[in-house]
């Protein structure tokens, strides 16, 4: 594991998350990372429901997006392009919009995720797998 030793982190947000909510990401992808994501779930509790699981994938060049509803994983959606690289930082955006979330990696939009679950629905951020954690900030 290529991860950091505080990790999974979170960070609970009791009131959910409403249109205009931006949530910024700083890390660092090591230089042997494999993979690392952030989820938006729906509870504290093991299996929670996620309105968003956002998985850089650096053994295969592509970020996966999906839900996780009832235990099951939902469809897979996949950015176009791959934003991070190994060994360096990043910035990511998640910002709730009336649609879905869109996510903003450094100065560029990524991929904007349409609702499945709703974003109300959400109670905590989670950050895991393989990255250095600089920095969660809820605006
Ligand atoms: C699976 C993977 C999970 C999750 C899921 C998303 O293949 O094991 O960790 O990323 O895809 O669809």
């Amino acid at each position: 594991m290529a991860g950091s030793s505080n990790l999974p982190h979170k960070t609970s947000l009791p009131e959910g998350v409403r249109v205009g909510t931006v949530m910024k990401i700083r890390g660092v992808v090591p230089d042997n990372a494999g993979r690392f994501h952030i989820n938006l779930l729906c509870s504290d509790e093991e299996g929670a429901e996620a309105a968003l699981h956002f998985n850089p994938r650096l053994d295969q060049s592509v970020v996966v997006f999906n839900t996780k509803e009832q235990g099951a994983w939902g469809k897979e959606e996949r950015g176009q392009g791959f934003p991070f690289q190994r060994g360096q930082p990043f910035e990511l955006l998640l910002i709730a919009t009336g649609e879905g979330f869109k996510t903003v990696v450094g100065d560029k939009e990524y991929y904007h995720f349409r609702y499945r679950v709703p974003a109300a629905r959400v109670r905590v951020l989670e950050v895991g797998g393989d990255l250095r954690l600089e920095s969660v900030k809820i605006f």
